[in-house]
């Protein structure tokens, strides 16, 4: 086959690859693709030719390789623009242009692809962790019940008494009685968080925040967490669906908690407050945990940006956040520092 590519037809074919592209001479970049520019996002390929192509190729000390459409490629990390490391797989083959030898790397960006495969594995196993919750409320309902009936039986029997001693028992059976309720209350609370039922629903949204704040008080309570709710009374029921609201919920309450534990805070304080802005319902979840450092909280909404190293910190909670909020309530969530700690402003379209 006769043919007459010039250069601009080259420069032209790489631009139409999804791949990133690096022409490599002597180590040095001598021209890149569309692609690459949008995956490092650099504004121009001006910026990155006539660098040394390790500059943004981070060489791994120990090599790693990985299977991807049933080949294996090199995997590696990229350097952004702003620094991010952003992981990624390439091949290396070697060119000769007009009698010159070249290198060109083709680069595949797999930001996207590990993104599914976590949200797939998170989401297979919360599958898993609701099956066993309702199975475990399954086996606990009959001896809870029981529980109730024989102090039912025991406080008829204590009433009939006239041993002053005795009849005090009564308090205690009833204290026993509400610990029982509480422990069914629960069990059924995370059974129908857990259950797969994407339906909207009309919710009052004070008892969202409150069946919420039933999950996590045991934990508020035995790290002297308070929290306050300033619950809006003229609030009418929203169509909406509940168990991803409380999953938003409980994501930013456990980052306080988090925060509380870190900055070693001793008064931890939580505030909810709910309020109407034009057809929006807002949620400000506000903490006195010492705020968010300035310099991440542009990026406490991204996708595996944690601070928790050693507690392995997903980076993944306030993420989710975002994604259920932006797709299942055509809404948004905002960070920002207050006076002592930090505040997560969610609007939701009622
Ligand atoms: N209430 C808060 N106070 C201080 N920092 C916070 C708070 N909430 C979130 N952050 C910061 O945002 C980061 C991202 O949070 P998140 O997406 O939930 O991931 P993870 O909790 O796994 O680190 C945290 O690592 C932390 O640095
Ligand atoms: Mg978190």
């Amino acid at each position: 086959m006769q043919t007459n590519i010039n250069n601009k037809d080259i420069e032209a074919i790489l631009n139409s690859l999804i791949e990133g592209t690096i022409l490599v001479k002597n180590g040095f970049i001598e021209n890149v693709n569309d692609a690459l520019i949008q995956i490092l996002e650099y504004k121009s390929k001006d910026e990155l030719i006539g660098n040394l192509a390790t500059g943004v190729l981070i060489p791994s000390t120990t090599e790693k390789f990985l299977e991807f459409n049933k080949h294996i490629f090199q995997e590696v990390n990229l350097v952004s623009n702003y620094g991010d490391l952003i992981p990624a797989i390439l091949k290396i083959n070697d060119i000769k242009i007009q009698e010159q030898d070249y290198k060109i790397v083709t680069i595949i960006d797999l930001r996207e692809f590990r993104e599914k495969d976590t949200l797939l594995f998170k989401q297979s196993r919360l599958a898993a962790m609701g099956e066993m919750i309702s199975m475990i409320a399954h086996q606990w309902r009959q001896p809870l019940s029981a529980m109730s009936s024989i102090l039912a039986k025991l406080k008829i029997r204590t009433l009939k008494s006239k041993n002053e001693e005795i009849l005090n028992f009564n308090k205690e059976f009833d204290n026993i009685n509400n610990y029982i309720q509480y422990m069914s209350k629960t069990i059924d609370d995370f059974r129908n968080f857990f259950k797969d039922d994407k339906q909207k629903e009309y919710l009052d949204i004070n008892d969202v925040i409150d069946i919420t704040i039933t999950m996590i008080k045991p934990i508020l309570d035995s790290k002297g967490i308070k929290i306050n709710v300033n619950k809006k009374e003229e609030l009418n029921k929203i169509f909406t669906f509940k168990n991803e609201l409380i999953q938003i919920i409980l994501n930013i309450l456990n980052n306080s908690i988090d925060a509380f534990e870190e900055n070693n805070i001793k008064n931890g304080k939580i505030d909810i407050n709910l309020s109407y802005c034009e057809n929006y319902l807002r949620i400000v979840i506000t903490d006195n945990a010492g705020g968010i450092p300035e310099n991440i909280i542009s990026k406490v909404f991204e996708p595996y940006f944690t601070t928790k190293h050693e507690k392995n910190g997903t980076g993944l909670g306030l993420y989710m956040c975002k994604v259920i909020l932006e797709k299942h309530f055509s809404g948004t969530i905002n960070a920002k520092n207050i006076e002592k700690g930090s505040s997560f402003s969610i609007d939701i379209r009622i």
